[in-house]
């Protein structure tokens, strides 16, 4: 033997024979042809060489090597197939039967156009035009083309990169999918026509490896699924479309998350896994739906950040979860990943639900799952037992409970296992993998995607968007503000329902329908009114010979739609006092009465409330603070020195039936100008608004146009009609259910 081995040799010799010694690995060879890489942990064992390419492309042949303890990458540089950025393809679009596709290609990259066109005699469904996505994914929906015969299920079609067995859809066939080489098929990849006319499971899908779903396309299809989950079908005969949203109060929704915290995730990820998962908590909470969260983050070990007992048990606190989730500190927890541990734990904790609420207590709980992770994990194995064992305890042997459990699994990272993770999915209905390199533009998504226009009516629900942003941020997070504009006056207004806007009656007074409009951004924006009610006793004249020359009790009216609105999220109503749907937004269970509302909302001396003024890009929000209690007479009695009036009881003009804000304390308020008269007077609870007043009058004019957010001085006082005192009023027309329009719920008392 040579002794004048030089130690590099000598070191790599040993690597070569596969003595355990650590050995770095190296660069040479490792540069991708128009593209770049970076390593996550330098030329160390486990560190991982993720390529990157120009939008379009993609590294071919591998996406990513890691360097091994013997100083190799894995997978290796192939010498004959030199590493290169390809541009991305769509899947074959020459799936689709008994149509044509123009212009006729072999290939289709990003930016590529394509159209349909069914042979004659067949009926298109689907786009009947495509672009090719830089994510590899076609836009739209497949096209199908399909003869209209009596069969009991419509054509299914077959997605791009896909072909399919069975031809027959009739009750009960099968057709059964695969996807060409190279793909993998995201999905099911069977579906079984139902004696109903509905296919099982929905249409899947052909990925190439370098196929990722858009922050969009998850926020869409996930944030569908779960508000499908806390709703129930109203009608069962139609499962698919025309359902209608109601949320049932009888049953348990458990959501048990958790996100991979091991290093090969990457920390960005990780912070934006637990962004996501943020905003997800904040939107459930406001669906009206209690929810119970088991969330943790999880390596080697489980770290449990909520307990769902906790939520059981009355002991959760829902800012402190979500101060603790966003603080958790993972650093020196981040080796190993044991998928399989988190199974069990979620196990344990369903076992001890079901132990707790008895087999028939139990059965009302809905189960949804909800995992992170790139899928490398290193211990404890595949959790297909474990699952195996939740399906059963939640299946309870009953092939209709399926829908009582969803297994959602994000795989995230620039190099997924897709196989293992999409394994772990359970659940009937819509996608339920999902594959992102990253997650940033996730938290934003679920935000913007999740929930509004699929929740029906219920009241008070906004986006957190930025409202000084632009318009459309601002209309979600003013989704009820209404602008009624009677002939030469300004006002502001709130919808209450798809039928009605509530305003102040001194907006109305003396006018007709027709010299009244509405605007309401819901598409169509200037609407006609059908009708206006004023409150009966309203009555301007009424303290004339008390010394009050304009006297604006019960300033209230209603207003009738000529159409119903579109509720969407920038088109929805807000929630006014003593009714059912103030009762859920308020979370109060059981038989509630309008006092515990009142209670909540206005139970300070000082009550911090909000209205609208109109302002650039649309609305600015002005805050005043209701003087309640012993503080109420001191603010009213600034009335008597407006010189018009020459009562001397300040209660003459200011009835009972007022809010009075204004004046200096330990707060400044914002005052009135002219042309907010007739908006609401809101306060936010839990992420619901809820109306508690309509702007009325004011003792000073400190506004300069267009100057509106302006502050009170020492003297000066607005009064706002306290919705609470109006209730009959409310209740006569919009909890009237003879009508034809959609009636409120009012409470009994
Ligand atoms: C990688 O190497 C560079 C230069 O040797 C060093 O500055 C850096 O800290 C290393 N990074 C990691 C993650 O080890
Ligand atoms: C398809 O896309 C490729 C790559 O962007 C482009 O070179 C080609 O011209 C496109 N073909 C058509 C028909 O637009
Ligand atoms: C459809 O198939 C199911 C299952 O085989 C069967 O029970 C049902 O009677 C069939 N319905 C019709 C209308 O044939
Ligand atoms: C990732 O986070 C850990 C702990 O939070 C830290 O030690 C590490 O340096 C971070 N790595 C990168 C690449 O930022
Ligand atoms: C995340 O992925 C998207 C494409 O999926 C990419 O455009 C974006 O630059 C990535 N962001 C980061 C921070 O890597
Ligand atoms: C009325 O208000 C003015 C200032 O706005 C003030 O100077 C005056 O003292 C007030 N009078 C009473 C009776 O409060």
């Amino acid at each position: 033997l040579n002794m004048r081995i030089s130690g590099d040799w000598f070191v790599a010799l040993l690597c070569l024979l596969g003595v355990e010694v650590l050995c770095d690995c190296t660069v040479q060879n490792m540069q991708i042809n128009g593209g770049t890489y970076k390593l996550t942990k330098n030329l160390t064992k486990g560190s991982m060489l993720v390529y990157s390419c120009p939008e379009g492309h993609y590294p071919y042949p591998t996406l990513t090597r890691v360097c091994q303890p013997n100083g190799f990458w894995r997978p290796a540089p192939k010498r004959f197939l030199e590493q290169t950025c390809k541009p991305i393809e769509c899947p074959d679009p020459y799936a689709l039967e008994n149509g044509n596709i123009f212009p006729p290609q072999e290939r289709f990259y990003v930016g590529n156009q394509t159209t349909y066109k069914c042979f004659t005699g067949f009926m298109m469904r689907g786009s009947s035009s495509r672009i090719c996505l830089p994510n590899g994914k076609w836009s739209g929906l497949t096209p199908i083309c399909s003869r209209d015969f009596e069969s009991v299920c419509s054509d299914p079609g077959i997605p791009p990169g896909a072909s399919r067995i069975g031809n027959w859809f009739g009750n009960n066939s099968r057709v059964k999918y695969t996807c060409n080489e190279n793909m993998f098929l995201v999905g099911s990849s069977e579906r079984v026509c139902q004696e109903n006319g509905w296919w099982t499971a929905q249409e899947p899908a052909c990925y190439f490896k370098y196929t990722y779903d858009t922050p969009l396309d998850v926020a869409q299809a996930f944030g569908k699924q779960i508000v499908n989950t806390i709703s129930v079908t109203e009608s069962l005969d139609e499962p698919q479309d025309g359902r209608k949203i109601i949320i049932s109060r009888n049953w348990a929704l458990n959501i048990y998350i958790a996100v991979d915290i091991s290093e090969s995730m990457g920390n960005e990820s990780i912070v934006n896994a637990r962004h996501a998962v943020k905003t997800l908590i904040k939107k459930m909470a406001r669906f009206g739906v209690s929810s119970n969260y088991e969330i943790v983050l999880f390596s080697s070990q489980v770290y449990e950040v909520a307990n769902i007992q906790d939520f059981y048990d009355g002991r959760e606190d829902l800012r402190k979860i979500i101060h603790d989730w966003e603080t958790f500190e993972t650093s020196g927890k981040t080796f190993n990943t044991n998928l399989n541990l988190v199974f069990q734990t979620f196990e344990e904790r369903m076992s001890f639900l079901k132990q707790q609420a008895g087999i028939e207590g139990f059965k009302k709980h809905r189960h949804v799952l909800i995992l992170f992770s790139d899928g490398a994990f290193n211990v404890g194995g595949l959790p297909l037992p474990a699952i195996a064992r939740i399906k059963d305890m939640v299946y309870m042997s009953d092939e209709f409970r399926e829908e009582y459990l969803d297994i959602f699994v994000f795989g995230v990272g620039d190099d997924i296992f897709d196989d293992d993770l999409q394994r772990l999915t359970v659940g009937t209905g819509g996608q339920h993998y999902f594959r992102m390199k990253n997650l940033s533009g996730l938290e934003e998504a679920f935000d913007r995607f999740i929930d509004e226009n699929e929740v029906g009516e219920l009241c008070g629900l906004y986006q957190e968007s930025d409202a000084t942003q632009d318009k459309a941020s601002s209309l979600r997070r003013y989704p009820w503000v209404a602008f009624t504009l009677p002939k030469g006056m300004r006002c502001l207004g709130s919808l209450v329902s798809p039928d009605f806007v509530l305003t102040g009656a001194a907006c109305l007074f003396s006018l007709e329908p027709k010299d009244v409009v509405v605007e309401i951004d819901d598409g169509s924006h200037k609407k006609k009114v059908r009708k206006f009610t004023i409150h009966p006793n309203f009555n301007p004249r009424a303290k004339e010979r008390e010394g009050v020359p304009q006297f604006y009790d019960y300033d209230v009216a209603l207003i009738r739609l000529e159409e119903s609105v579109q509720i969407s999220a920038s088109t929805r109503p807000i929630c006014i006092p003593c009714t059912q749907g103030t009762s859920d937004a308020l979370k109060l269970v059981g038989k509630s009465t309008c006092k515990q509302q009142e209670e909540l909302l206005l139970n300070k001396h000082l009550e911090r409330l909000s209205f609208l003024t109109k302002h650039p890009p649309l609305v600015a929000e002005k805050i005043a603070f209701a003087k309640l209690g012993e503080c109420r007479d001191s603010c009213i009695q600034k009335v008597l020195n407006m010189s018009q009036i020459t009562a001397k009881d300040p209660k003459v003009a200011v009835t009972d039936n007022f809010l009075c804000t204004g004046g200096w304390n330990k707060h400044r308020d914002h005052i009135t100008c002219a042309g907010d008269g007739g908006g609401a007077v809101f306060k936010t609870y839990q992420h619901r608004t809820i109306q508690i007043g309509v702007v009325s009058w004011g003792t000073h004019n400190l506004c300069h146009y267009p100057h509106s957010l302006v502050e009170s001085s020492a003297e000066s006082r607005d009064f706002h009609i306290n919705l609470f005192k109006m209730v009959p009023f409310l209740k006569s027309i919009l909890g009237d259910d003879t009508q034809e329009y959609l009636s409120l719920q009012f409470l009994e008392e």
